[in-house]
């Protein structure tokens, strides 16, 4: 069968099914049902989620799920997360409570500058071109973006700077415009990209007026390495208050954690694994929240790279019997604009965080991040990651294999006291059902 198709986000989303399914299913039937068992049934709700995107076909769901009990500077949180890996929440929940009767996390925003770039090419004499964009083409660039730029400067934000950049020693006549902007509490985008290419036709216009010597603007693009857009999360308490962990002494577990983020500090191959964990925790409240994670997830490992080797975002250290573990990673998040007012669970994401700022939201990210990895860091350096892990695992597995109720309640108990393997789940409830 013709597996090629033109025209097709001409189709209407039935049409679209139909040529899918006969196309590339075996039992097309099913695979229809399956995508409408997936619609919402209130069709205005659907509609919404159909406009999202092109050529939806269906939804696909992901559980969200809330970790309580987060004590942020002097708030509670209880924080949303959208994650389909067992064992986040839970450790999430756990961190939470944890810090919760030590002191809880401090967090605090360190900058809140967004970046964006016109990246052109110019064939005439970098010195003409210097000196017109300091004389003429910097302030045409603000005054022709006015228009643009109004309602965000009544909200506070706007253009910070614009500079003019010399490239040339990396790409034979590569300049650029690096401009930095206040987005206030939107993520920015859109913003920024219109303000890019508003600058690109000004610069255009007034170098085709005054340089000799082509210029061509290649793009214009906000970047999403925002290493100005900064939070800090924290916790730290005297050592003796982190407990006993197993046979371990207080401060055997902290020596032993401090180590374990050294390793990653040094180790690329542990770094990438250990800021991983990290990410569960960030990319769960940025995707409940209506945020951009492929967004943050790339600047955020960039920054992880900024000192020419890949290593861990979190630190920590022993100093006068404090144990204090904590992170700075650049988060560049929005909390008006987007999906925020669309998405009915973002919306409900972010009244259960009490409606916050997109500053607010940067340190309840990081906590989430720092939380996670504080979960995960102390399980590996006590238990193991299996012990917990597997336990969230099993319920997977039960329904793998389609174990009822009853089924499921017996294994559990079960499984208190014994390893969790895909085979020992199999065998287990093999026998049960026998
Ligand atoms: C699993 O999703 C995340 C961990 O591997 C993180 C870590 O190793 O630190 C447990």
């Amino acid at each position: 069968m013709q597996k090629t198709i033109t025209g097709f986000s001409k189709l209407s989303k039935i049409e679209k099914i139909d040529w899918l399914v006969h196309t590339y299913f075996t039992d097309s039937n099913s695979a229809k049902t399956l995508l409408k068992q997936y619609w919402n049934t209130d069709s205005k709700l659907q509609q919404l989620h159909d406009e999202f995107i092109e050529n939806t076909i269906s939804n696909y769901y992901l559980p969200l799920g809330v970790a309580p009990n987060f004590l942020i500077n002097d708030t509670v949180y209880t924080i949303p997360m959208a994650i389909e890996e067992s064992s986040v929440v839970a450790a999430a929940s756990k961190a939470a409570k944890f810090w919760l009767d030590r002191g809880g996390f401090k967090a605090e925003v360190i900058s809140t500058e967004k970046i964006g770039q016109v990246h052109f090419t110019f064939e005439g004499h970098p010195e003409d071109l210097k000196k017109l964009f300091e004389n003429v083409i910097k302030t045409t660039l603000i005054i022709d973006s006015k228009d643009l730029t109004k309602n965000m400067e009544k909200r506070g934000g706007g253009i910070l700077d614009i500079q003019l950049r010399d490239k040339t020693f990396l790409l034979d006549h590569y300049f650029q415009l690096h401009a930095t902007f206040e987005t206030v509490d939107a993520m920015g985008a859109n913003f920024i990209n219109t303000c890019l290419e508003q600058f690109a036709t000004t610069l255009k216009r007034e170098a085709s007026i005054h340089l000799d010597g082509q210029l061509n603007v290649i793009m214009s693009i906000l970047s999403n390495y925002v290493p100005n857009c900064l939070v800090r999360a924290e916790v730290s308490c005297k050592v003796e208050e982190l407990g006993e962990n197993g046979s371990a002494s207080p401060m055997e577990f902290a020596e032993k954690f401090v180590q374990a983020v050294r390793i990653a500090e040094v180790e690329p191959y542990r770094a990438v694994t250990h800021n991983k964990g990290i990410m569960n925790g960030i990319d769960a409240v940025v995707l409940a929240t209506g945020n951009d994670f492929r967004a943050v997830e790339a600047g955020i490992h960039a920054f992880a790279s900024k000192d020419g080797r890949y290593s861990s975002l979190t630190h920590a250290k022993i100093e006068n019997d404090m144990f204090t573990f904590w992170m700075e990673i650049p988060l560049a998040l929005g909390t008006v604009g987007g999906l925020t007012k669309l998405h009915p669970m973002v919306k409900f994401a972010l009244e259960l965080l009490g409606e916050p700022s997109a500053k607010e939201l940067m340190k309840i990210v990081a906590v989430a991040g720092l939380a996670q990895n504080f979960g995960a860091v102390k399980s590996l350096t006590t238990t193991g990651i299996q012990e917990g892990h597997m336990k969230m695992h099993l319920m997977n597995i039960l329904n793998q294999f389609e174990a009822t109720s009853e089924e499921k309640t017996t294994l559990v108990k079960h499984f208190k006291t014994h390893t969790v393997t895909h085979s020992s789940v199999m065998k287990a409830l093999e026998s049960h059902r026998k």
